[in-house]
């Protein structure tokens, strides 16, 4: 593949892992992370050079991107996109008073039994353009609106296509997410079907590309022992965890992800003080290579606490605290939870302005936390930065400063792509 020589950059935000103490990672930006008039090689989808534009070599093709920010693209750890069906009823009836229960997810649950395998992976084609097209350029993505055997199988063959196309980076089994209306009252019955011949099933239809196993630990959907026994049966089938915890209370989940050695906790609206203690207190735990470059092993490392501001203006929850969080000294990410029920965007620009104006972190915290945050909640080290070796990610904003992202919140502030060493924007 043929060198591209990137110029015209104001400020590129590398995120160097290079530059850091592996013992003690920043909260935002170490010294040397962020150049200005600076210059990127991109040689056969990764970063073959960076520094100062004076001193770039020369390569095959040249782009000046004529005074341009350029950060790594966003990597967004939590997304529910396969789905059909609309929700907007429920969000219009929640902002007159109304308050979120899990329960609205049988409603698109319905929706998504019903669509055609076309219909389903239009939609998630879709939306994973929506994303690409603000700056995500690696993205985890979950099954949990089939319910059933046959359509959490379904789910994941449809998403371990999109995976074998290179268009989604990460898939995550939720068969947890919500017990059916056909097996009200037999909510026991139903973890075994999750924790036994659904997960053979999504295995089978997935393959290895299915690195994760999920659970809505929360009242209303699974409790503290069922969301153990569905994660103990993922663990033994070889996948990574990752929890829904602490969204609508203080149900226990951030507490077991700990315990068990989840990869994230998402959500965190309702945090106690040893909640905080429990996460900040995996920060050191080690991470280990995995199979393939560029991806550790799922089962190893610390638990990252994962905010989803847009979920929290859009359910009017407490916002996550963020700020508490590092302080404390947690691993943080930021991820958008795109889905029709709690988030129904992929915005990370806006999640991490809302994160800068609303959580109090700078911004350096903020775009850290929904890039290198994120690979670490996905256990990678090829995305999140823009080190030599890293995944040709880049995201390059209509702006002069990074900053501008939180100045001009809302704005269009996407200009160019660049995923796998190719320009998709
Ligand atoms: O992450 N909390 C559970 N799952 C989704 C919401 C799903 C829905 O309401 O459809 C979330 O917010």
């Amino acid at each position: 593949m043929a060198a591209t020589l990137i110029t015209g950059i104001s400020e590129l935000w590398t995120f160097d892992p290079a530059l850091e103490d592996p013992s003690a990672p920043p909260r935002g930006m170490s010294d040397g992370q962020l150049l200005s008039d600076a210059a990127v090689v991109i040689d056969s989808g990764h970063i073959a050079w960076i520094g100062p534009a004076s001193e770039a070599p020369a390569a095959d093709n040249q782009v000046d991107l004529g005074g341009r920010a350029v950060l790594p693209g966003w990597v967004d750890s939590h997304t529910h996109l396969v789905f059909a069906g609309d929700r907007s009823a429920e969000f219009e009836a929640r902002m007159a008073g109304e308050s979120y229960a899990a329960g609205g997810i049988a409603v698109t649950t319905g929706a998504t039994r019903a669509a055609r395998d076309e219909e389903l992976l239009a939609l998630v084609r879709s939306r994973i353009t929506e994303a690409m097209r603000g700056g995500t350029t690696c993205l985890e993505t979950k099954t949990g609106y089939g319910l059933t055997v046959d359509e959490e199988a379904r789910a994941a063959r449809l998403l371990a296509q999109l995976h074998a196309a290179g268009e989604i980076d990460e898939i995550t089994y939720l068969g947890a997410h919500l017990v059916p209306g056909e097996f009200e009252g037999r909510g026991e019955e139903y973890v075994d079907l999750v924790a036994g011949p659904m997960l053979e099933a999504v295995q089978d239809a997935a393959g290895p590309a299915l690195r994760w196993i999920d659970v809505f630990c929360e009242d209303g959907a699974f409790d503290s022992e069922q969301s153990t026994r569905v994660l103990r049966a993922g663990a033994d089938a070889g996948l990574g965890l990752r929890v829904h915890g602490n969204q609508l209370g203080r149900t226990g989940g951030v507490q077991l992800a700990c315990d068990l050695g989840a990869a994230s906790v998402d959500h965190l609206n309702h945090l106690d003080p040893a909640d905080v203690d429990a996460l900040a207190a995996t920060a050191a735990l080690p991470v280990a290579p995995g199979e393939e470059p560029g991806v550790l092993d799922a089962r190893t490392g610390p638990t990252v606490a994962t905010v989803l501001p847009a979920c929290d203006l859009s359910t009017r929850a407490p916002l996550a605290p963020a700020r508490e969080l590092l302080e404390a000294g947690a691993p943080l990410a930021i991820a958008s939870n795109c889905n029709p029920g709690t988030s129904y965007t992929s915005s990370l620009a806006f999640c991490v302005a809302t994160a800068v104006l609303q959580m109090r972190l700078t911004l350096a915290e903020a775009v850290r936390a929904a890039t290198r945050g994120g690979a670490l909640a996905l256990r990678r080290n090829d995305v999140g930065h823009l080190g030599v070796g890293a995944r040709a990610d880049l995201h390059v904003l209509d702006a002069p400063a990074a900053i501008h992202l939180a100045y001009r919140p809302g704005m269009p502030l996407t200009h160019a792509v660049w995923r796998r060493g190719t320009r998709v924007l």
